[in-house]
Formats: structure tokens, C-alpha cells, sequence
């Protein structure tokens, strides 16, 4: 599902604008024909955004437009943190943001690069599955982060990067943000988000770590019923006072590379407390699936390496986020 050219932003920025704006209003204002604008309508529509038509007064839409905005993202942040980043894009459409950064990767040498996007065509989760998002219903953010010893190191940074995420939410006055081991971001066990971690470059020498992140901000039920698993989303647990996506994001860029600095010099060592407190697995049945093989077992959090430590039948080992899927068991 395609936006052509760049008249759908453009149209959501004059349907920002007004309270209500009739079809032949558009048309003029974006010189294009009516039957061009009702077109794009329904592509927003598709796209998951609720417009609604009025005879005599024209379209509307049904909540406030909270667009991302890369100046605003860089008002809300420290000079510190805006002289950090590498780059912060903010693009309309684009296959995936994690996509989009790992093919910069090689031709931009910088570090900390940031993608967001209001659309994604082909957002990915993990383990193959796709990550949608009704257009404004959620946040799309990636970042590129380099690193120089190699990416054995790098086996808990999906959960740093969750603990990042869970402060800069309740920073925004979201409360009692957990993780679920390796890469969920729930409250009362319903999915706000999920962590994507893909790394490249040299396996012991320079390499890059382009991690993902989706939140929910406002599903509808037709959105939500395609997550797969209980979900809720920021409009929800914020209520009156949500924050706006742009503040969420400076949060979160804020914390997340604050996160990396200490991850970067100390390992996961020193986030091993932070995640316990947040851990929505401790304690719990699970069920590791290996392939076709499963094996139940209770979760008792993560070791020194970020690996799940799971009470088996047999005795107590630590798996790794690569190599299996953890459910967890009523
Ligand atoms: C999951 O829970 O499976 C992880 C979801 C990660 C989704 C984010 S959205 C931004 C970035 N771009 C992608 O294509 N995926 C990640």
C-alpha cells in the first residue's frame, strides 16, 4: 500500500490545519483535481488514519494530528544530544527504517544516525514477522549505533535497549513499564512495543548495531487485531496527559544513548538490577521453542550476559535470544 508523490503529506498537513476543509479547498490549495483528492483520502484512510467526511462542512480528522517533526525532536533535546546525533531524518514513506539504515551503514561512516518514518511499507519485527502501524498510530525509530570490538559484546543490548525505552516512557508519564525477555516492552503483560537488533559490519573488528524500536501510540481495534497477542498503546495508559510522539522520541533518544555510553564502557553487567525490577517473565512458566522441539521451564531473569536463565526439569541454563522463542505458560 503505496502514498504517490508528495501529496498525501501534504494534504495531512492542510487537514492539521483546519477544523474541517471541503474537497474543492484541498484541490485548490494542493492544485490538484477533487477526484485526485479523494483518492489520496481513501490511501490515508487505508493507511489507518480516521478521516471523517461532513456533508456541508467537508473532511476532518478524528483526532488531533501529532506529526513527527525532526525540529521539534532537536528543540526537545540537549545540545549535548543534538551535537551527538549524526543524523535525524524524518521521512514520510519508507520500506523499513531499520532497512533504511542498514544500507546507509557502509556510505555513512558517522555514528548514532536516527531514522523515523510516518510509514513504513514493509516494517519488519522479529523472527520474519512484519511490523505495522496505522499511519500516526505509532512510532517507527531507528538508530545506528557503531562499535569497535566486535559483536560478542553485544549480546544484551535488545535488552538495554528495552530498559532505555521503559525509562524514557515513564519518564513521559506512562507508569510501571516492563520487559519481556528478549525484546517486548509490556504493561499489565500487553504489548506497547517491540526491539529489533540487527548487527553488521566485522564479526571480532568495527561492526554496527541498527536497533529498531515500535510503539503503539493509538491503535483502533482493526490495527490492534492484526498484533497477534494482547496490546495496548500510549493514548490509552497516558489518558489526558499523552505525551506528543516527538516528545516520547527525544525521551527516548535521550535515555537510549545515555544507555549505549554505559553499555559500551561496563557491558550488561551493571543493567542486570534495572532489568529484574522491570522483568515480566521472573518467576513465570515458559515454554522455549527450538525448532520443532519445546521445553517448559520457569523463567528466574537474566544472567551477566543478558541470557534468559531457565529453571528446566533437569536443572537451571541460560539461553540465548538467537537461538530460541520464549512463550510464556498460564
Ligand atoms: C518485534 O516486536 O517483533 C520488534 C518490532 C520492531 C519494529 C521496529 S519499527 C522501527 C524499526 N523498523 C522496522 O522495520 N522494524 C523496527
Amino acid at each position: 500500500m503505496g502514498v504517490r508523490g508528495e501529496t498525501a503529506p501534504r494534504l495531512l498537513a492542510e487537514l492539521a490545519d483546519a477544523y474541517a476543509v471541503s474537497g474543492s479547498d484541498l484541490a485548490e490549495r494542493l492544485g490538484v483535481s477533487r477526484a485526485a483528492v479523494w483518492k489520496q483520502i481513501e490511501r490515508l484512510r487505508q493507511l489507518g488514519l480516521p478521516i471523517a467526511a461532513q456533508a456541508g462542512s467537508g473532511y476532518r480528522l478524528q483526532a488531533p494530528l501529532d506529526r513527527l517533526d525532526a525540529g521539534q525532536i532537536a528543540a526537545l533535546s540537549t545540545p549535548v544530544l543534538r551535537h551527538r546525533l549524526g543524523s535525524l531524518d524524518v521521512q514520510w514513506q519508507v520500506d523499513s527504517t531499520s532497512s533504511e539504515l542498514l544500507r546507509r551503514a557502509g556510505a555513512d561512516p558517522r555514528d548514532l544516525l536516527v531514522c523515523l518514518a510516518e510509514v513504513q511499507s514493509a516494517g519488519r519485527g522479529r523472527r520474519g514477522r512484519s511490523w505495522q502501524m496505522p499511519l500516526t498510530g505509532g512510532i517507527a525509530l531507528s538508530l545506528l549505533k557503531r562499535f569497535d570490538a566486535g559483536m560478542a559484546p553485544l549480546a544484551g543490548l535488545s535488552l538495554v535497549v528495552g530498559i532505555a525505552a521503559a525509562q524514557a516512557l515513564e519518564d513521559c508519564g506512562i507508569p510501571a513499564v516492563g520487559l519481556k525477555w528478549p525484546n517486548d516492552i509490556v504493561v499489565d503483560a500487553r504489548k506497547l512495543g517491540g526491539i529489533l537488533v540487527e548487527l553488521g559490519g566485522d564479526a571480532i573488528g568495527p561492526c554496527h548495531a541498527v536497533i529498531g524500536i515500535g510503539l503503539n501510540f493509538r491503535i483502533d481495534a482493526a490495527a490492534g487485531a492484526v498484533i497477534g497477542q494482547p496490546w495496548t498503546d500510549l493514548t490509552r495508559l497516558a489518558g489526558s496527559k499523552a505525551p506528543t510522539r516527538n516528545q516520547i522520541v527525544a525521551r527516548l533518544l535521550a535515555r537510549l544513548i545515555d544507555a549505549l555510553d554505559r553499555f559500551c564502557i561496563d557491558g550488561f553487567g551493571p543493567f542486570v538490577d534495572e532489568f529484574a525490577r522491570r522483568d515480566a517473565l521472573l518467576d513465570r512458566p515458559v515454554r522455549v521453542l527450538r525448532g520443532d522441539a519445546t521445553l517448559d521451564g520457569i523463567a528466574r531473569g537474566v544472567d551477566a550476559r543478558g541470557g534468559l536463565r531457565v529453571a528446566f526439569a533437569d536443572g537451571e541454563r541460560s539461553i540465548d535470544s538467537g537461538e530460541v522463542s520464549v512463550r510464556a505458560r498460564r
